[in-house]
């Protein structure tokens, strides 16, 4: 089996890693941690979101973020903007890419968003033809395309209706995202190959969460069906505030040194983002969630 050449790695450990922290984190250190990330070599960085700040207080600092950081040209800094008002306030912080963010199931829908799939969609509707008329990228996330965890088995007939509708809105890109990483390998094939049938698979990304340890081989499995999108967290961060007990996003450290391994090119410098995932860990006060992070970090401190 060809694996794909070359990859795109979206970092989202600013957005989805931090968003459940509960202390507050200063925005400096979140201006720190964007510039290391942008100066490491990605293309796409999801640096914000603009939701309720009742609903996920992390992310109220996201104006002041956007502001202080130095913008690298080149690089598509990204956030998740549910409705017109986090757009607007997307559009005023300069964000280059906006996110819109379904599910594939009804019962996350409601708790993620407080709407069905149905209204998410109408919502969505406005938020898409402002990207447009703006000229933003539009990319949409489809939660719990591998299972959910109020409801629990996902179809995929409901995988493949939402990236239908997501599609018609205009998307460039559709996160296919296992929110609670309860995925294998064997499932991969069937979800994105679902997806595939109604969205260019070029435009498909893999949003594994590793909660049960298998980001990396559900990577993997993309790859062997031609995925060449995938989203990462330095230093593993994170969790989702309405997926209770989901870790993580896989850690970017681990899925460079995987893709180093496999000679598939990046553009990314691994250990510029070791510095990365290091220097967050080193503020929340605790080890970094990378197995290849701490490898090298450790290998450098006996060197
Ligand atoms: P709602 O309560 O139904 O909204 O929440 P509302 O329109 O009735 O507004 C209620 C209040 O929120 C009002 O304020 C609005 O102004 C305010 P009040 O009058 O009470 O003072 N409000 C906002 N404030 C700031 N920015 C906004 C905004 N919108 C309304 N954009 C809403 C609906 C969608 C806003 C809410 O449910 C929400 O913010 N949800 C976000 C949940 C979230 O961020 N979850 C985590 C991210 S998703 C994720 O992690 C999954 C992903 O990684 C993929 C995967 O792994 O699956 C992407
Ligand atoms: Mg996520």
């Amino acid at each position: 089996m060809t694996l794909p050449s070359k990859v795109k790695i979206v970092e989202v450990g600013p957005r989805d890693g931090l968003q459940n922290e509960k202390e507050t984190i200063p925005a400096d250190i979140k201006i720190t941690l964007v510039d290391q990330l942008s100066a490491a070599g990605f293309v796409n960085i999801e640096a914000a979101s603009f939701v309720s700040p009742k609903w996920v207080p992390q992310m109220a600092t996201s104006t002041e973020v956007m502001a202080g950081i130095t913008r690298r040209p080149g690089v598509i800094y990204s956030a998740l903007t549910p409705n017109m008002k986090g757009f607007d306030a997307a559009l005023a912080a300069g964000i280059d890419e906006v996110v819109i963010f379904g599910a594939a199931s009804e019962a996350f829908s409601q708790k993620n968003i407080n709407c069905s799939i149905a209204e998410s969609i109408e919502r969505f509707r406005d938020v898409a033809l402002a990207a447009k008329q703006h000229n933003k990228r539009l990319r949409a996330a489809v939660s719990c395309a591998f299972g959910c965890p109020y409801q629990g088995e996902v179809s995929l007939a409901s995988v493949a209706d939402v990236v239908a509708r997501l599609r018609d809105l205009g998307c460039d890109e559709i996160d296919i995202a296992d929110t609670i990483g309860v995925a294998t390998p064997n499932k991969v094939a069937p979800v994105m190959d679902a997806a595939a049938r109604v969205f260019h698979l070029d435009g498909l990304s893999g949003h594994f969460h590793d909660t049960y340890g298998q980001a990396l081989a559900n990577i993997y499995a993309s790859l062997e069906v031609g995925v060449t999108i995938y989203h990462a967290s330095v230093a593993g961060l994170g969790g989702c505030p309405y997926a209770k007990g989901a870790t993580g996003n896989v850690a970017t450290e681990d899925v460079l040194y995987m893709m180093q391994g496999l000679g598939i090119e990046t553009g990314i410098d691994l250990d510029a983002v070791v510095d990365a995932g290091q220097f967050i860990s080193r503020h929340l006060g605790r080890k970094a969630v990378s197995r290849a992070g701490n490898a090298i970090a450790a290998k450098r401190a006996s060197a």
